[in-house]
Protein backbone atom coordinates (compact mmCIF):
# COMPACT_ATOMS: atom_id res chain seq x y z
CA UNK A 1 0.00 0.00 0.00
CA UNK A 2 1.27 3.20 -0.74
CA UNK A 3 2.18 5.92 2.16
CA UNK A 4 0.67 9.05 -0.09
CA UNK A 5 -2.43 7.85 -1.19
CA UNK A 6 -5.48 8.32 0.67
CA UNK A 7 -6.96 5.17 2.50
CA UNK A 8 -10.64 4.84 3.51
CA UNK A 9 -11.03 2.15 6.56
CA UNK A 10 -14.46 1.00 7.83
CA UNK A 11 -14.40 0.10 11.47
CA UNK A 12 -16.72 -1.77 14.15
CA UNK A 13 -16.93 -1.61 17.75
CA UNK A 14 -18.94 -3.38 20.51
CA UNK A 15 -17.08 -4.75 22.78
CA UNK A 16 -19.01 -3.45 25.70
CA UNK A 17 -21.89 -1.41 26.01
CA UNK A 18 -21.51 0.86 22.79
CA UNK A 19 -21.69 -0.36 19.37
CA UNK A 20 -20.57 1.83 16.93
CA UNK A 21 -19.60 2.12 13.39
CA UNK A 22 -17.21 4.62 11.13
CA UNK A 23 -15.14 5.47 8.63
CA UNK A 24 -12.19 7.21 8.53
CA UNK A 25 -9.30 8.05 6.25
CA UNK A 26 -5.38 8.86 7.46
CA UNK A 27 -6.45 12.95 8.25
CA UNK A 28 -10.16 12.81 10.64
CA UNK A 29 -13.03 10.98 10.98
CA UNK A 30 -15.54 10.88 7.83
CA UNK A 31 -18.33 9.81 9.33
CA UNK A 32 -19.55 8.18 13.08
CA UNK A 33 -22.53 6.19 13.70
CA UNK A 34 -23.07 4.87 17.40
CA UNK A 35 -26.03 3.04 19.38
CA UNK A 36 -25.74 2.60 22.88
CA UNK A 37 -26.58 -0.12 25.20
CA UNK A 38 -28.41 0.52 28.57
CA UNK A 39 -28.65 -2.13 31.21
CA UNK A 40 -33.08 -2.03 32.56
CA UNK A 41 -30.85 -2.25 35.99
CA UNK A 42 -27.44 -2.71 37.34
CA UNK A 43 -24.80 -3.84 35.21
CA UNK A 44 -24.38 -4.92 31.86
CA UNK A 45 -25.75 -8.27 30.82
CA UNK A 46 -23.72 -9.43 28.17
CA UNK A 47 -25.83 -11.73 26.01
CA UNK A 48 -28.36 -8.45 26.23
CA UNK A 49 -26.18 -6.26 25.04
CA UNK A 50 -25.10 -8.60 22.33
CA UNK A 51 -28.60 -8.65 21.34
CA UNK A 52 -28.80 -4.89 21.71
CA UNK A 53 -26.17 -5.00 18.87
CA UNK A 54 -27.55 -7.18 16.75
CA UNK A 55 -30.29 -5.27 16.64
CA UNK A 56 -28.60 -2.20 15.51
CA UNK A 57 -25.94 -2.83 13.65
CA UNK A 58 -27.97 -2.50 10.55
CA UNK A 59 -28.96 0.62 10.99
CA UNK A 60 -25.27 1.95 12.56
CA UNK A 61 -24.13 0.12 9.18
CA UNK A 62 -26.25 1.67 6.62
CA UNK A 63 -26.06 5.19 8.32
CA UNK A 64 -22.19 4.97 7.31
CA UNK A 65 -22.21 3.19 4.21
CA UNK A 66 -24.91 5.89 2.91
CA UNK A 67 -21.87 8.87 3.90
CA UNK A 68 -19.53 6.66 1.68
CA UNK A 69 -21.85 6.35 -1.33
CA UNK A 70 -22.92 9.59 -1.15
CA UNK A 71 -19.44 10.87 -1.79
CA UNK A 72 -18.37 8.47 -3.60
CA UNK A 73 -15.91 6.82 -1.25
CA UNK A 74 -14.17 3.46 -1.42
CA UNK A 75 -13.35 1.50 1.34
CA UNK A 76 -10.71 -0.23 1.22
CA UNK A 77 -10.90 -2.59 4.73
CA UNK A 78 -13.04 -3.49 7.54
CA UNK A 79 -11.66 -3.38 10.92
CA UNK A 80 -13.47 -4.90 13.79
CA UNK A 81 -12.61 -4.70 17.73
CA UNK A 82 -11.68 -8.25 18.25
CA UNK A 83 -10.95 -8.10 21.72
CA UNK A 84 -10.61 -8.23 24.92
CA UNK A 85 -14.52 -7.62 25.79
CA UNK A 86 -17.41 -9.44 26.33
CA UNK A 87 -17.74 -12.61 24.10
CA UNK A 88 -21.23 -12.34 22.93
CA UNK A 89 -20.55 -8.81 22.07
CA UNK A 90 -17.66 -9.70 20.01
CA UNK A 91 -19.34 -12.51 17.92
CA UNK A 92 -21.81 -10.49 16.82
CA UNK A 93 -19.45 -7.62 15.74
CA UNK A 94 -16.99 -9.70 14.37
CA UNK A 95 -19.70 -11.81 12.20
CA UNK A 96 -20.76 -8.40 10.59
CA UNK A 97 -17.85 -7.11 10.17
CA UNK A 98 -16.55 -10.99 7.76
CA UNK A 99 -19.91 -10.29 6.14
CA UNK A 100 -18.83 -6.54 5.16
CA UNK A 101 -15.53 -8.11 4.31
CA UNK A 102 -16.70 -10.04 2.02
CA UNK A 103 -19.02 -8.06 0.43
CA UNK A 104 -16.78 -5.65 -0.36
CA UNK A 105 -14.17 -7.92 -1.56
CA UNK A 106 -11.66 -5.96 0.66
CA UNK A 107 -9.06 -7.16 3.93
CA UNK A 108 -10.41 -7.70 7.24
CA UNK A 109 -8.23 -6.55 10.62
CA UNK A 110 -8.56 -7.52 13.83
CA UNK A 111 -8.00 -4.99 16.10
CA UNK A 112 -6.92 -5.21 20.12
CA UNK A 113 -9.56 -2.09 21.97
CA UNK A 114 -6.89 -1.05 24.13
CA UNK A 115 -4.80 -0.40 21.77
CA UNK A 116 -7.27 1.40 19.19
CA UNK A 117 -7.95 3.59 22.75
CA UNK A 118 -4.08 4.29 22.98
CA UNK A 119 -3.76 5.23 18.83
CA UNK A 120 -6.48 7.35 18.66
CA UNK A 121 -4.94 9.52 21.36
CA UNK A 122 -2.14 9.64 19.63
CA UNK A 123 -3.76 10.34 16.28
CA UNK A 124 -5.95 13.18 17.80
CA UNK A 125 -3.45 14.46 21.05
CA UNK A 126 -0.39 15.01 18.77
CA UNK A 127 1.17 13.09 21.28
CA UNK A 128 4.20 10.31 19.73
CA UNK A 129 5.68 8.10 22.90
CA UNK A 130 3.54 8.20 25.84
CA UNK A 131 3.27 6.77 29.02
CA UNK A 132 -0.58 5.81 28.82
CA UNK A 133 -2.72 5.61 31.64
CA UNK A 134 -6.09 4.20 30.11
CA UNK A 135 -8.88 3.56 32.75
CA UNK A 136 -12.21 2.39 31.77
CA UNK A 137 -14.98 0.21 32.59
CA UNK A 138 -13.22 -2.28 31.87
CA UNK A 139 -9.86 -1.79 32.57
CA UNK A 140 -7.23 -0.23 34.24
CA UNK A 141 -3.25 -0.18 33.09
CA UNK A 142 -0.68 1.73 32.95
CA UNK A 143 1.46 1.09 29.25
CA UNK A 144 4.52 2.12 27.12
CA UNK A 145 5.96 1.47 23.92
CA UNK A 146 9.06 -0.76 24.40
CA UNK A 147 10.56 -3.25 22.13
CA UNK A 148 7.98 -3.17 19.37
CA UNK A 149 4.88 -3.65 22.10
CA UNK A 150 2.70 -2.11 24.77
CA UNK A 151 4.39 -2.92 27.74
CA UNK A 152 2.14 -3.14 30.57
CA UNK A 153 4.16 -1.58 33.31
CA UNK A 154 0.99 -1.69 36.10
CA UNK A 155 -2.80 -2.82 36.19
CA UNK A 156 -5.48 -3.27 38.55
CA UNK A 157 -5.27 -6.68 40.41
CA UNK A 158 -8.89 -7.25 40.59
CA UNK A 159 -11.67 -4.59 39.21
CA UNK A 160 -10.87 -1.72 37.02
CA UNK A 161 -11.32 2.10 38.21
CA UNK A 162 -14.90 2.69 36.56
CA UNK A 163 -15.96 -0.91 37.51
CA UNK A 164 -15.13 0.27 41.34
CA UNK A 165 -16.74 3.40 40.85
CA UNK A 166 -20.29 1.84 39.22
CA UNK A 167 -20.27 -0.88 41.96
CA UNK A 168 -20.17 1.66 44.52
CA UNK A 169 -22.53 4.12 42.80
CA UNK A 170 -25.01 1.13 42.69
CA UNK A 171 -24.29 0.16 46.44
CA UNK A 172 -25.85 3.62 47.70
CA UNK A 173 -28.52 3.98 44.60
CA UNK A 174 -26.86 6.12 41.85
CA UNK A 175 -27.65 5.14 38.57
CA UNK A 176 -25.22 3.48 36.04
CA UNK A 177 -22.48 4.65 34.79
CA UNK A 178 -21.80 5.77 38.05
CA UNK A 179 -18.36 7.74 37.37
CA UNK A 180 -20.14 11.04 36.17
CA UNK A 181 -22.48 11.11 39.16
CA UNK A 182 -19.96 10.50 41.78
CA UNK A 183 -17.51 13.18 40.07
CA UNK A 184 -20.75 15.68 40.54
CA UNK A 185 -21.60 14.77 43.75
CA UNK A 186 -17.62 15.33 44.62
CA UNK A 187 -17.74 18.88 44.00
CA UNK A 188 -20.06 19.73 47.19
CA UNK A 189 -17.43 17.59 49.62
CA UNK A 190 -16.25 19.46 52.79
CA UNK A 191 -14.35 16.25 54.45
CA UNK A 192 -11.70 13.83 53.67
CA UNK A 193 -12.26 10.60 54.66
CA UNK A 194 -9.14 7.80 54.56
CA UNK A 195 -10.21 4.73 52.50
CA UNK A 196 -7.80 2.34 51.44
CA UNK A 197 -4.86 3.09 49.43
CA UNK A 198 -3.34 0.03 47.40
CA UNK A 199 -0.44 0.02 45.30
CA UNK A 200 1.78 -2.94 45.26
CA UNK A 201 4.82 -2.53 43.60
CA UNK A 202 2.96 -1.49 40.06
CA UNK A 203 -0.04 -2.29 40.26
CA UNK A 204 -3.11 -1.12 42.06
CA UNK A 205 -6.40 -2.71 43.52
CA UNK A 206 -9.75 -0.90 43.60
CA UNK A 207 -11.83 -3.89 45.00
CA UNK A 208 -11.47 -3.11 48.94
CA UNK A 209 -11.79 0.35 48.07
CA UNK A 210 -15.58 0.14 46.51
CA UNK A 211 -16.38 -1.82 49.79
CA UNK A 212 -15.15 0.54 52.11
CA UNK A 213 -16.54 3.39 50.67
CA UNK A 214 -19.92 2.08 50.37
CA UNK A 215 -19.55 1.10 54.31
CA UNK A 216 -18.49 4.82 54.76
CA UNK A 217 -21.36 5.86 52.87
CA UNK A 218 -23.33 4.53 55.93
CA UNK A 219 -22.33 7.28 58.65
CA UNK A 220 -20.80 9.65 56.13
CA UNK A 221 -21.79 12.59 53.84
CA UNK A 222 -22.01 11.08 50.50
CA UNK A 223 -20.59 13.83 48.61
CA UNK A 224 -17.17 13.41 51.40
CA UNK A 225 -17.29 9.98 50.33
CA UNK A 226 -17.32 10.39 47.18
CA UNK A 227 -14.75 12.83 46.55
CA UNK A 228 -12.26 10.55 48.82
CA UNK A 229 -13.14 7.49 46.21
CA UNK A 230 -11.64 10.00 43.67
CA UNK A 231 -8.64 11.42 45.76
CA UNK A 232 -7.81 7.79 46.79
CA UNK A 233 -8.29 5.91 43.27
CA UNK A 234 -6.75 8.40 41.83
CA UNK A 235 -3.86 9.12 43.56
CA UNK A 236 -3.02 5.65 43.18
CA UNK A 237 -2.93 6.01 39.54
CA UNK A 238 -1.35 8.89 39.37
CA UNK A 239 1.59 7.45 41.59
CA UNK A 240 2.29 4.58 39.06
CA UNK A 241 2.02 6.54 35.79
CA UNK A 242 4.72 8.37 37.56
CA UNK A 243 6.84 6.18 38.37
CA UNK A 244 6.23 4.35 34.92
CA UNK A 245 7.43 8.00 33.20
CA UNK A 246 10.67 7.35 35.20
CA UNK A 247 11.25 3.82 34.72
CA UNK A 248 10.66 3.88 30.87
CA UNK A 249 12.13 7.42 30.50
CA UNK A 250 9.76 9.11 28.66
CA UNK A 251 8.27 12.52 28.31
CA UNK A 252 4.94 12.61 28.01
CA UNK A 253 1.50 11.10 29.45
CA UNK A 254 -1.40 10.14 27.72
CA UNK A 255 -4.67 9.83 29.39
CA UNK A 256 -7.14 7.67 27.70
CA UNK A 257 -10.17 5.82 28.00
CA UNK A 258 -13.89 6.21 29.86
CA UNK A 259 -12.72 7.61 33.10
CA UNK A 260 -10.25 9.82 31.90
CA UNK A 261 -13.37 12.27 31.15
CA UNK A 262 -13.42 12.88 35.07
CA UNK A 263 -11.50 16.68 35.44
CA UNK A 264 -10.40 15.61 39.10
CA UNK A 265 -8.03 12.91 37.33
CA UNK A 266 -7.10 15.21 34.60
CA UNK A 267 -5.98 17.96 36.86
CA UNK A 268 -3.63 15.36 39.36
CA UNK A 269 -2.22 14.10 36.76
CA UNK A 270 -1.35 17.59 35.36
CA UNK A 271 0.11 18.66 38.22
CA UNK A 272 1.94 15.49 38.24
CA UNK A 273 3.71 16.08 34.17
CA UNK A 274 4.12 20.23 34.97
CA UNK A 275 6.49 18.64 38.05
CA UNK A 276 8.20 16.53 36.48
CA UNK A 277 8.83 18.26 33.15
CA UNK A 278 6.23 16.27 30.68
CA UNK A 279 3.72 16.53 28.32
CA UNK A 280 -0.13 15.66 29.47
CA UNK A 281 -2.34 14.54 26.70
CA UNK A 282 -6.09 14.41 27.26
CA UNK A 283 -8.17 13.52 23.81
CA UNK A 284 -11.67 14.93 23.17
CA UNK A 285 -14.38 13.79 25.03
CA UNK A 286 -15.96 11.83 22.06
CA UNK A 287 -12.23 9.66 21.52
CA UNK A 288 -12.19 8.87 25.24
CA UNK A 289 -14.93 6.60 25.90
CA UNK A 290 -15.75 3.29 22.76
CA UNK A 291 -16.28 4.71 19.79
CA UNK A 292 -15.60 3.49 15.89
CA UNK A 293 -13.49 5.72 14.91
CA UNK A 294 -11.01 4.42 17.05
CA UNK A 295 -11.15 0.83 15.64
CA UNK A 296 -11.52 2.04 12.10
CA UNK A 297 -8.29 4.17 12.46
CA UNK A 298 -6.07 1.62 14.38
CA UNK A 299 -7.31 -0.63 11.47
CA UNK A 300 -6.04 1.87 9.10
CA UNK A 301 -2.49 2.40 10.39
CA UNK A 302 -2.45 -1.59 10.89
CA UNK A 303 -3.15 -2.27 7.10
CA UNK A 304 -0.94 0.30 5.98
CA UNK A 305 1.88 -1.67 7.66
CA UNK A 306 0.88 -4.49 6.05
CA UNK A 307 -0.89 -6.32 8.95
CA UNK A 308 -4.34 -7.87 7.87
CA UNK A 309 -6.56 -10.73 9.52
CA UNK A 310 -7.19 -13.46 7.14
CA UNK A 311 -10.79 -15.15 8.32
CA UNK A 312 -9.45 -18.34 9.44
CA UNK A 313 -7.75 -15.96 12.17
CA UNK A 314 -10.56 -13.64 12.94
CA UNK A 315 -12.43 -15.74 15.77
CA UNK A 316 -13.10 -13.21 18.57
CA UNK A 317 -10.68 -12.63 21.67
CA UNK A 318 -12.43 -11.93 24.75
CA UNK A 319 -9.29 -11.89 27.15
CA UNK A 320 -6.84 -10.23 24.39
CA UNK A 321 -3.84 -8.43 26.07
CA UNK A 322 -2.42 -5.10 24.63
CA UNK A 323 1.20 -7.10 25.34
CA UNK A 324 0.33 -9.66 22.50
CA UNK A 325 0.34 -7.37 19.75
CA UNK A 326 2.90 -6.15 17.86
CA UNK A 327 3.21 -2.81 17.04
CA UNK A 328 4.15 -2.66 12.91
CA UNK A 329 3.31 0.90 12.65
CA UNK A 330 5.21 2.65 14.27
P1 LIG B 1 -13.40 -0.70 27.96
O1 LIG B 1 -14.07 -1.71 27.09
O2 LIG B 1 -12.26 -0.03 27.26
O3 LIG B 1 -13.05 -1.18 29.29
P2 LIG B 1 -15.85 0.61 28.68
O4 LIG B 1 -16.74 -0.29 27.94
O5 LIG B 1 -15.80 0.50 30.12
O6 LIG B 1 -14.40 0.54 28.05
P3 LIG B 1 -15.65 3.50 28.57
O7 LIG B 1 -16.57 4.47 27.94
O8 LIG B 1 -14.24 3.55 28.15
O9 LIG B 1 -16.29 2.09 28.32
O10 LIG B 1 -15.70 3.70 30.15
C1 LIG B 1 -16.89 3.69 30.90
C2 LIG B 1 -16.52 3.98 32.35
O11 LIG B 1 -16.13 5.35 32.48
C3 LIG B 1 -17.64 3.75 33.34
O12 LIG B 1 -17.13 2.99 34.42
C4 LIG B 1 -18.02 5.16 33.81
O13 LIG B 1 -18.48 5.22 35.14
C5 LIG B 1 -16.68 5.86 33.67
N1 LIG B 1 -16.82 7.33 33.56
C6 LIG B 1 -17.47 8.02 32.59
N2 LIG B 1 -17.42 9.35 32.86
C7 LIG B 1 -16.74 9.48 34.03
C8 LIG B 1 -16.36 10.59 34.85
N3 LIG B 1 -16.68 11.85 34.54
N4 LIG B 1 -15.67 10.33 35.98
C9 LIG B 1 -15.31 9.07 36.30
N5 LIG B 1 -15.65 7.99 35.59
C10 LIG B 1 -16.34 8.19 34.46
FE1 LIG C 1 -13.04 0.87 25.81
Amino acid sequence: MEADRRTIVLGLEGTAWNLSCALVDEEDVIAEKSATYVPAKGGIHPREAAQHHAEHMASVVKAVLDVAREDDLKIEGVAFSQGPGLGPCLRTVATAARALSLRFGVPLVGVNHCIAHIEVGKWKTGATDPVVLYVSGGNSQVLALRRGRYRIFGETLDISVGNALDKFARQVGLPHPGGPKLEGLAKSAKEYIPLPYVVKGMDFSFSGLSTAAAQAAKKHDLADVCSSFQETAFAMLVEVSERALAHAEKKEVLLVGGVGANSRLREMLNIMCEERGAKFYVPEKKFMGDNGSMIAYTGLIMMKSGVTTPLAESRVRPGYRTDEVEVTWQ
